[in-house]
């Protein structure tokens, strides 16, 4: 492994994402943060110290962009989950996996939008996502995930999430709801 990889760290991430995010805030940019969270996600330290046994659980906030919004989050996991499927509203996610895996799903709407209360998705995509592998869903995609105990992750979202308007989507009986805050990722 690369002596720049094994000490890209936390601080080197959140100014190499503040000067790419600045530069450009839109798909390509998050493409070059991506590619820069798997970096980070290869340096142990950085794994130990914020995604280890001694870490405590939840969901904690690494870094807040005051000017530019975006976040960066550590999901901190003991229990297995699956999550239904689900937008980022107008923003975007980055899912960076530090343990164990995720199994990640990207879907589709087949039906024309006209009703807002009600979807019909496909599945389109599945791909799983193992330690040091980070996927992007640009403004609009709809995923689900799904992941067994003690997995761990983190993300980058373009602003913070619980003040934006989204929506998850019931596969059983088509009904999009509001998402409420910190339900679902
Ligand atoms: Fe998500």
């Amino acid at each position: 492994m690369e002596a720049s990889t094994i000490t890209y760290g936390l601080d080197q991430f959140i100014a190499d994402c503040r000067a790419i995010l600045a530069r450009d805030g839109g798909p390509k940019g998050r493409e070059e943060v991506r590619v820069l969270l798997e970096r980070l996600l290869r340096n142990p330290d950085f794994i130990a110290r914020y995604c280890g046994e001694d870490v405590p659980r939840g969901l904690k906030v690494l870094y807040e962009d005051p000017s530019l919004g975006f976040q960066i989050l550590a999901h901190i996991n003991d229990k297995a989950r699956v999550s239904p499927p689900h937008d980022h509203g107008e923003s975007w996610a980055i899912y960076g996996q530090a343990t164990h895996y995720t199994d990640m799903t990207e879907w589709e709407r087949e039906d024309d939008g006209a009703d807002p209360a009600h979807a019909k998705l496909k599945p389109v995509k599945k791909y799983r996502l193992n330690p040091g592998h980070a996927g992007i869903y640009q403004d609009g995609k709809i995923h689900s995930i799904d992941y067994p105990d003690y997995a761990r992750f983190i993300r980058v979202t373009g602003t913070n999430l619980d003040q934006i308007h989204r929506v998850r989507f019931d596969l059983k009986t088509g009904e999009v709801h509001r998402m409420t805050p910190q339900q679902a990722t």
